[in-house]
């Protein structure tokens, strides 16, 4: 069994009860279903994982729910990629480094976008920078992973689901094994 699988395992089965802040679901059933969508829409391995992975650093960091109640942002999305990066490709921790932007580049570029998303998802939008402004926009689609990134965060706003079946993550080993540089 690959290390990176064993070390996913603990952090999944540690933070198994972590609330996800302000959500009907739980973390690590959120980031199941992430990862379930991405699957059942044929995306490849390195976005299925990166939708499995996506908050992964909410788990990483100590007491999230606290933070998020005093308003401070713990940037996850940095904190799980950089964590991602020392372990798989950049297809996988730059769609993780970006999902928080994508958020907020598809609140600019697309009208509907806002009005879909959780009420937590919208009060964390603006802790998060709000919408991007025109030179932002640019940027943020030039960046490595960013269209994956959106749609990693498609899917991520629809895994929000209360007692939905999921697989389990022994579903997503042989794709993490595969990812992995040993
Ligand atoms: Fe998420």
């Amino acid at each position: 069994m690959s290390k990176v699988y064993q070390e996913i395992e603990k952090i999944f089965t540690t933070g198994i009860a972590e609330e996800y802040l302000g959500e009907d679901v739980k973390l690590v059933e959120h980031m199941l279903q992430c990862g379930d969508l991405a699957k059942s829409a044929g995306a490849p391995d390195y976005l299925v994982i990166a939708s499995l992975l996506h908050d992964i650093g909410h788990l990483l960091v100590d007491d999230a729910l606290s933070a998020q109640d005093a308003g401070i942002d713990m940037h996850h999305d940095v904190v799980g990629a950089k964590w991602i990066e020392e372990r798989f490709p950049s297809t996988v921790s730059e769609p993780v480094r970006l999902h928080v932007a994508a958020k907020r580049y598809l609140v600019t570029t697309n009208h509907d976008y806002l009005s879909k998303l959780s009420h937590a998802s919208v009060q964390t939008l603006y802790m998060q920078g709000g919408p991007l402004n025109q030179d932002e926009v640019v940027e943020f689609i030039a960046r490595e992973g960013a269209e994956d990134a959106v749609r990693v965060r498609l899917w991520d706003d629809q895994a929000k689901v209360r007692d939905k079946q999921t697989s389990v993550l022994a579903d997503f080993k042989e794709a993490i094994d595969s990812l992995t540089r040993s």
